[in-house]
């Protein structure tokens, strides 16, 4: 039998994404709602490891629904990944009575997650907060539309200044692994090229279509680049565009952590919301050691071990699409 939830920990782990404390609130006042106390892990699994436990009630979490960042603060622990560490963090659940987990974070925070609940008896849900968009079975996780809007308000905002010169703007956003961000943002503002991680990036293509189109006089170009791009991002594209096209005029915008910040978008908020109150339902109703995610608007949970392998793909439909609109 599974033993009953009364005492949770909240946390959040790996890369902050806007939308984490509209998701801790809705944890936190879900949790009290119900009657289970709550208490606020601080800087990810480092808080459970060198015991930063600190209680949490109603108020902790008053006027943070449109903050960005996160009021947990967060980290990349690589003590939890030994055994050691793990062990440490446990005894200081135990201390603190915390008999269930919230995680949110990334496929890597859940991978230290689903280590964890089966060396410990622990349950633990995940929630998907990361700008990247890289976890398979959700539509959403937690922090990319704000991202992709700001990307897409500075890419708009640079075609003003590319269309005023005549020139090719590379311009790199963030997507280590994932080239959502990059996708998306390209998409949505016109980009007549876009790379990104899960295809191979063929350089002599990129070289010709803008050959055609120096021809054609387009000479306003857009290329957005996903960070994790084969190729080796933005600045190396540049280059070897300056090298074979000398007489084009190429800046590189790189927008980097920008993208992390900054007030969740309403949607965020939205699916935050919900995600954190049914992460608390999980917990109570036994369905232990999942990730909570949205799929054709109804609630999925995907086993943490399988969450960990999986990766969103992209269609190749959306690249068929970017080919034929930027013509
Ligand atoms: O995972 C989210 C993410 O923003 C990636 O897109 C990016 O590569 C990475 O985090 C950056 O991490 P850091 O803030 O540690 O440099």
């Amino acid at each position: 039998m599974k033993k009953k939830v009364t005492k949770i920990g909240v946390l959040s782990s790996g890369g902050d994404s806007p939308g984490m404390n509209a998701c801790i609130r809705a944890v936190v006042r879900t949790a009290i709602y119900n009657g289970l106390e709550v208490c606020g892990i601080m800087r990810g699994y480092s808080g459970m490891v060198e015991d930063d436990i600190i209680p949490m009630d109603s108020r902790s979490v008053a006027n943070i629904i449109q903050r960005g960042g996160t009021i947990l603060k967060t980290s990349r622990c690589k003590e939890f990944f030994e055994p050691e560490g793990r062990k440490m963090a446990y005894e200081n659940l135990k201390k603190h009575g915390i008999n269930g987990l919230v995680i949110l974070g990334g496929d890597g925070s859940f991978r230290g997650a689903q280590i964890f609940s089966n060396e410990y008896d622990i349950p633990c849900i995940g929630l998907p907060g990361t700008i990247d968009k890289d976890i398979a079975g959700t539509d959403f996780t937690i922090g990319f539309d704000t991202a992709v809007n700001t990307a897409v308000e500075a890419i708009d905002k640079i075609r003003d200044t590319a269309e005023a010169h005549n020139r090719l703007f590379i311009i790199e956003v963030m997507g280590r692994d994932a080239g959502y961000i990059a996708l998306h943002s390209g998409i949505a503002t016109g980009a007549e090229n876009i790379l990104i991680p899960e295809r191979k990036t063929i350089i002599e293509d990129i070289i010709s279509q803008l050959e055609e189109k120096e021809r054609r006089r387009k000479l306003v170009n857009i290329i957005v680049v996903a960070e994790g791009d084969d190729f080796g991002g933005g600045n190396e594209v540049a280059k070897v565009i300056k090298e074979r096209l000398p007489l084009l005029e190429v800046r590189v915008c790189i927008l980097g952590h920008i993208q992390r910040g900054g007030a969740p978008s309403c949607m965020d908020r939205l699916i935050a919301s919900r995600m954190g109150y049914h992460a608390v339902e999980c917990l109570l109703e036994g369905r232990h050691n999942v990730f909570v995610g949205i799929v054709n608007n109804r609630m999925n949970y995907t086993p943490l071990n399988e969450a960990v392998k999986k990766k969103q793909r992209i269609s190749e439909e959306w690249m068929k699409i970017v080919k034929i609109l930027a013509s």
